[in-house]
């Protein structure tokens, strides 16, 4: 066990997640400097060419397991060997201002997002070039803090809506904290950008994008993805369960699309389908039927299970952490008075927001970030052949020793107003950065506070003994299996 692990169990607080693997020991840190001596100019750290099958199996098996040994062994800057395909390995806050803004313009998104496209077509977060640029000043105005504060109301509804059906179990009851999570997130988003209740589709929705995340991920594993994608897409295991899982969310989507388009239409845009359905491009055109269905499949996917999962690790820390839990709890109850949050309240609720903040560190949903280089670059004095893939994790940035203390320890203080001064403006990049960062950031904070405030003024989730859960790098970083918790009023 590192240093850090050990002052965390002894200060009370049980250690995260089971297999969360620890990257702040004191190894990381010796091998980080150590890294930085050998790296330059005798070449890149990195494991050797041999050792390519052995690691590519593994990361088949856990892609976030390799990266933290591949990062502990050979520090944050990491050349993988992948023959005919550069791949690189850069953890350092430093590197992600550098991919993701500074040279932003060398950078695309990578080929692993391949199956991912296959799945969402050319929505906001796979596209590229124009395509990308004109649909993202066609939709980046509904984001602004003004219209997504307006969306408060449709957050609380739903909210206290799944609240109302705890309130119909007996105390005791295990739940699915995942599960109600992206529920819930699924009927705001729903409602709030497409005017939908899909309170009766919203488990085949949820399970559906759960089957396609997870078979993206064993989609990515397989080689002949790259050079063939259909080929690839056909051999690898499960594709017609997938196949299946894309007409379920096909048909939702259809219905809700047509439905919308059917209607009378409505000149004052109140929500993302009004912007869609009315956008006149400059060259008089108008949305296509599919880039339509690419625009509400990707919103119906990035605006939920994204913001599910940091509620669910939050609920899981909380659990984890009773002294957090109570301060989390005084605090709405001395600031909001039962009352649910408006977003004006949030302001009043540091500890509410550095506890999400906090648990968006230790577990960002999106753990990895990946893109591809256009041209030659160097990064911190690694070189960068045009082509290659560099990934830039999230899960590892935020526990960069040379950014946070304790990078393992759950510390919300760290996020409380005026903490962190001194930190790297990269250290924290749970929503990316630069030009493809998160569109929905504001949409998710006010979310999240909201849905996590008015959770704790009426109930408390606790861990099943030993049910402390697993991490699913698919896609985004789920808690393995779910995560069941015990309900009880407060
Ligand atoms: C806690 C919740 C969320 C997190 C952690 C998160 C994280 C991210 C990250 C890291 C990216 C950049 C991906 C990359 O650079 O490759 C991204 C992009 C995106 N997110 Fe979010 N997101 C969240 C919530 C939302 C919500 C609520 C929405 C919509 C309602 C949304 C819609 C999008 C879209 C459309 C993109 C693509 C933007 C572009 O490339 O122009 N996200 N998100």
């Amino acid at each position: 066990m590192s240093p850090e692990s050990q002052d965390a169990t002894r200060s009370g607080e049980p250690r995260e997640a089971a297999n969360s693997p620890d990257t702040s020991g004191g190894s990381a840190r010796r091998s980080a400097a150590d890294a930085a001596r050998r790296a330059l100019p005798g070449g890149v750290p990195g494991p050797p060419r041999r050792a390519a099958p052995g690691l590519l199996a593994a990361i088949g098996r856990d892609p976030l397991a390799a990266a933290i040994g591949l990062y502990r062994e050979y520090g944050d800057r990491v050349r993988i060997p992948i023959p005919g395909h550069p791949l690189f390995l850069l953890s350092h806050p430093a590197h992600a201002e550098h991919v993701f803004v500074s040279r932003q313009d060398n950078y695309r998104k990578a080929a692993t997002y391949k199956p991912l496209r296959i799945f969402l077509g050319d929505g906001l977060v796979t596209s590229e070039g124009a395509l990308w640029e004109r649909q993202r000043r066609l939709i980046q105005p509904l984001f602004g803090y003004r219209r997504v504060s307006a969306l408060q109301p449709v957050m609380v509804r739903n909210t206290e809506k799944t609240l109302a059906e705890w309130e119909r179990l007996p105390d005791g009851r295990l739940v699915d904290a995942s599960e109600a999570m992206s529920l819930l997130t699924l009927n705001i988003v729903g409602e709030a950008l497409f005017g939908a209740d899909l309170t009766r589709p919203g488990a085949r929705i949820s399970s559906s994008v759960t089957g396609m995340q997870d078979f993206a991920v064993t989609a990515m594993r397989n080689p002949l993805l790259l050079p063939a994608p259909m080929l690839g897409l056909r051999t690898t295991p499960g594709y017609r369960r997938w196949r299946a899982t894309v007409r379920a969310i096909d048909e939702v989507v259809e219905r809700l699309t047509a439905e919308r388009r059917a209607a009378p239409a409505r000149e004052d845009e109140r929500d993302l389908m009004d912007a869609l359905l009315n956008a006149r491009y400059e060259d008089g055109g108008q949305i296509s039927d599919r880039q339509l269905r690419d625009e509400v499949v990707t919103f119906l996917m990035a605006g939920h299970e994204t913001s599910a999962t940091t509620l669910t690790w939050a609920l899981y820390l909380l659990a984890a952490h009773p002294s957090a839990r109570e301060r989390l709890e005084a605090e709405v109850d001395a600031e909001l008075g039962g009352a649910p949050p408006s977003v004006a309240d949030l302001d009043r609720l540091p500890w509410t927001k550095a506890v999400l903040s906090e648990a968006m560190r230790l577990y960002p949903p999106f753990w990895t970030l990946e893109r591809n280089a256009v041209e030659d670059d160097e990064v911190d004095g690694v070189p960068i052949p045009a082509g290659s893939t560099v990934a830039v994790p999230p899960y590892l940035v935020h526990r960069h020793p040379e950014a946070w203390d304790n990078p393992e320890g759950f510390s919300p203080e760290r996020f409380l107003p005026g903490g962190g001064a001194e930190r790297h403006r990269h250290a924290f990049i749970p929503f990316g950065s630069g030009r493809r960062g998160c569109v929905g950031n504001t949409f998710a904070l006010i979310e999240t506070a909201v849905a996590l405030a008015m959770i704790a003024q009426r109930f408390r989730l606790d861990l099943v003994p030993g049910g402390v859960p697993k991490l699913q790098p698919t896609v985004t970083l789920r808690p393995l299996g779910g995560l069941r918790m015990v309900l009880r009023r407060r």
